[in-house]
This record gives structure tokens, C-alpha cells and sequence, in this order.
């Protein structure tokens, strides 16, 4: 890979994710002193505007996203003055030209281009660029989520753009991988030696990985419905962090070895058949309730015509290799939950002979769990035993005692950052360590399409829960009749 791009042509500019995550990242890199001195950013929408203009806009977003204590009028400038605007619609040639010719004294060999467009979108975007001259053997080229719906139309939009890029120049986006936290799991993993002897099926009973928002639609009607939470969440954030959680120790941190594990523990995910689909996952939808003393609506009346589209799903999977085998990964994500909240439990065996009471009942003798809390606040908690203080003139007592490493307290002075700083960085600099290879987002829809169709099959339809609960009780069942329970 050559050096640091030094133009970002950035498409779906004039949308959400641009004014509220794309822009900001890039005034904070610009802030840490991070992009090129010659950085320029073409920005790109269907909608015609002036660059004065669009520079405007984009101070407006940033004058609303940023805390007001790091936005600064005259660093909004300097960066907005690095921005120029192209109104490109895909498949219209004389715009694509027009693009080009606002590039003509750039080096072509030091362009990143960013879709963040919807995804029917990305080959005839790509396509145009080559059309226009834009592309060569050095561009690189990031996706937004989703690739796709299904294994084979992921397959169709990694063959189109793979015709255009070498695999090494594509850099799919995950935005959980550009959480701090995220990351931060695989230095819990392989910079500590305390965990990785027990990491795995001798030792731990069971995993769960909970993703709860308490937002709903958010008026993202024409994206979500037909969707849903299984393709919107499961497919991608959730199985980036279940295979973190259980990839075998990469040899190194760089791109390959990193992503050789995660896409091992993604092929060896057991696929669902109609029968566990109907066993084993739990659709849901939300009626209307309250979420955090709010009164909402639910699904079908935002939506304002009947759906069946799960807002909730719960799931419990194997991993069928030799560390993992047996123990069950329960995941459950959704929308209109009681709090905000993700986290990843290791639920650990307990111990081999209890020396306390009749095999430990009545002691208080419970199995540790390490709780891992990825949001809204980092912290990272093991739960040990210890005896409870007093003369024990009958059994010892027991009682569970939190180990808390709260990172936010810890690493309190350093500003914590937005995922697509990192994200946008990484792409500028060419390193796809934290980016989605094509093989890993074809083996995450191969394993996702076991359950759409095992859902088709079995008629697995969703169940209703009321907004401000976790789910339907379907999903409680779920886990407890594993004889275990969800975290909360
Ligand atoms: C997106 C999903 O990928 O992730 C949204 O499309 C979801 O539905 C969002 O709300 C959650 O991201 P975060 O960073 O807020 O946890």
C-alpha cells in the first residue's frame, strides 16, 4: 500500500451519516493535526449545490454535532474550505466527467472514495468513477453497511466491485469496529494472560452478547421495513463482536491475521434448520408502551400499515469448532428496549468440587461472570467470591464481589473517540485491520440466510412486546429453560 490519501471523494455527502458522523470525525482528525496538508474532500449528492453553499451546511452540522467546547468557528473553516461540492446522480456520465475534471490536478493515485449511499448504488457508482478515469490500481473504495440482503446479492455487489478493486483496496465498514471498545475486547483477550486459559469450553458455561436501543424507527421506514433486526444488527455488528469474542489468538495485529481467525469462527457457526429456527430464535416486534418514562407508539402504527418485521430478535448459536463446542452464545438485539445498553457476558462453570456447605448450596457459592460493558458506559467487571465477613458458625457465606475496571474513570483525560475517526483514519492511511473482508461478510450472510429461511420454513412469525421491555417472553424462555438467564 502506498502513503496517505490525500483526496476523500465522498458520496451520499448531503445525508445523516455524513452530517453526523462523517464531517465531525473529520474535523476532529483535522484538530489532532491527522490529514494531509494538501487534504481535500470532493463531496458528492444528487441535489445540486454551490460549494459556498454545502460548506455552509456542513459548518451547521458540525456547529450542531460537536461539544461546544471543541467546535471553533475558524477550525470549522479551514476545514470546510478544504471541501468542494459535485452533484453526481449514478449512471449519468457528464456528471461523472464534471467530478473528474475538479480532480484534474490530483493525484489520482492518492484518491479514497467512501459510498455512503444506499447500496444499489455502490457498482454504478464505482462504475462511473472508472469511467471517468478515477480509479487505479492505488484507489481505494470504503461501503457502508449493508452489502447486500442476502448471500447472493452480497456476492453480486463484492463481484461488481472487485471487477473494479483489488480485495486489499476495498474497505467494507462496520462502525462497531471502530469503537473503542470493540476493540479494546481483543486487548482484553491477548494482553492480559488471565483470561485465555479459560477461554473456552472447559470453562465457560456460556456466552451472551445484548445490543439494546431504546429508539425506534427513526423515521427510517423505507431502509428498515422488510428488513429487520436480524439483517440490521445480527448480520453485522453482532457477529463482528461474537467472532472477536471467540476467534482463536491472531499471530499478529495486521489485517490478514486478524481476519483470518474472525472468518474461521464465522464458517464454523452451526446453521439453522427449520426446526432450531422455530427452537431457537425468537422474533419480536414492539407494541407501543413507554421507553425511559417516554410514551411511544408501536412498530406497525409508526410504520401506519401491519408488518412483519422483527424490531427484536434472540438467538441461541453454536460455534462448532474445538474451543467452542457445546457451549451456547445467546444474542439478542432490539429496538425500543428498556435502556441503551450493550454487553457481553461469560457466564464461567462453576467450580469443579465445591469444599464449602453440601456442594455448595446453601453457601451462596455462585459461578463467576465477566461482564463486559461495551455501552453506554466502558467497564469491564468480573465477578469473584468472597467469603462474607462474620464467626460462620454454620456454613461459610459466600457472597459475589465485583472486580470493576470502569476504562471511562480510568482513561478519563483522553477525549473518547467516534468510531469513523478511527474508520476514516485507517482508510486514509490504507490500513484494513478494522474494515469487513469479503469472505467474512459472505460467511456472516451465508449463516444469516440459515435463519431467514429456516424463519420462511417453519412460519416462525413475530410475537408482540411492549415498547420498554426486553422483548417478547419468548426470549426469556429461551435462555431459561438452558436453566441460565439473561444479564441486566
Ligand atoms: C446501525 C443500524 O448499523 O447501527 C441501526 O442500522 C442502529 O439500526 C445502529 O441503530 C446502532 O449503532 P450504535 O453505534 O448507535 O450502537
Amino acid at each position: 500500500m502506498i502513503s496517505s490519501c490525500n483526496t476523500l471523494i465522498l458520496f451520499g455527502a448531503t445525508g445523516d451519516l455524513a452530517a453526523r458522523m462523517l464531517f465531525p470525525s473529520l474535523y476532529n482528525l483535522q484538530q489532532d493535526g491527522l490529514l494531509p496538508d494538501d487534504f481535500l474532500v470532493v463531496a458528492s449528492g444528487r441535489s445540486e449545490h454551490a460549494d459556498d453553499e454545502f460548506r455552509a451546511q456542513v459548518d451547521a452540522a458540525l456547529a450542531r454535532t460537536i461539544d461546544a467546547e471543541r467546535y471553533e468557528a475558524e477550525a470549522s473553516k479551514r476545514l470546510t474550505d478544504r471541501i468542494i461540492y459535485s452533484a453526481v446522480e449514478a449512471g449519468n456520465t457528464k456528471q461523472f466527467e464534471a467530478l473528474a475534471q475538479r480532480l484534474a490536478d490530483r493525484d489520482k493515485d492518492r484518491v479514497a472514495v467512501y459510498l455512503s449511499t444506499p447500496p444499489a448504488l455502490f457498482a454504478p457508482t464505482a462504475q462511473g468513477l472508472a469511467d471517468a478515469g478515477l480509479v487505479t490500481p492505488s484507489t481505494r473504495i470504503a461501503m457502508e453497511k449493508p452489502i447486500g440482503h442476502d448471500l447472493a446479492s452480497s456476492r453480486a455487489v463484492n463481484d461488481a466491485i472487485g471487477r473494479l478493486f483489488e480485495e486489499e483496496r476495498i474497505f467494507r465498514v462496520d462502525h462497531y469496529l471502530g469503537k473503542e471498545t470493540v476493540q479494546n475486547l481483543i486487548a482484553l483477550r491477548f494482553a492480559n494472560m488471565l483470561f485465555e486459559p479459560l477461554w473456552n469450553a472447559h470453562a465457560i458455561d456460556h456466552v451472551q452478547i445484548t445490543v439494546g436501543e431504546t429508539v425506534g424507527l427513526e423515521g427510517r421506514v423505507s431502509y428498515y421495513d422488510g428488513v429487520g433486526a436480524l439483517r440490521d444488527m445480527v448480520q453485522n455488528h453482532m457477529l463482528q463482536i461474537l467472532s472477536i469474542i471467540a476467534m482463536e489468538p491472531p499471530a499478529r495485529f495486521d489485517s490478514t491475521a486478524v481476519r483470518d481467525e474472525k472468518v474461521k469462527v464465522l464458517r464454523s457457526l452451526r446453521p439453522f434448520t427449520p426446526e432450531t429456527a422455530k427452537a431457537n430464535s425468537v422474533r419480536g416486534q414492539y407494541a407501543g408502551g413507554a421507553v425511559t418514562g417516554e410514551i411511544v407508539k408501536g412498530y406497525d402504527e409508526e410504520l401506519g400499515k401491519p408488518s412483519d418485521t422483527e424490531t427484536f430478535v434472540a438467538l441461541k448459536a453454536y460455534i462448532d469448532n474445538w474451543r467452542w463446542a457445546g457451549v451456547p452464545f445467546y444474542l439478542r438485539t432490539g429496538k425500543r428496549m428498556p435502556a441503551r445498553h450493550s454487553e457481553i457476558i461469560i457466564r464461567f462453570k462453576p467450580v469443579a468440587h465445591s469444599i464449602f456447605g453440601n456442594r455448595g448450596l446453601g453457601t451462596g457459592l455462585e459461578p463467576n461472570t465477566l461482564v463486559i460493558r461495551l455501552q453506554p458506559q466502558e467497564n469491564i467487571r468480573l465477578s469473584i467470591m468472597a467469603k462474607e465477613p462474620g464467626l460462620d458458625r454454620g456454613n461459610v457465606k459466600l457472597r459475589e464481589v465485583g472486580l470493576d475496571v470502569s476504562l471511562a474513570t480510568a482513561f478519563a483525560a483522553q477525549r473518547r473517540r467516534i468510531a469513523y475517526e478511527r474508520l476514516l483514519l485507517d482508510l486514509i492511511e490504507g490500513d484494513a485491520t478494522l474494515f469487513v473482508r469479503r469472505d467474512e461478510v459472505e460467511a456472516q450472510w451465508q449463516w444469516i440466510d440459515s435463519i431467514i429461511s429456516g424463519w420462511q420454513q417453519a412460519e416462525v412469525k413475530v410475537a408482540g412486546y411492549a415498547a420498554g421491555n426486553w422483548g417478547p417472553s419468548s426470549a426469556i424462555a429461551l435462555i431459561e429453560r438452558d436453566g441460565a438467564s439473561w444479564h441486566e
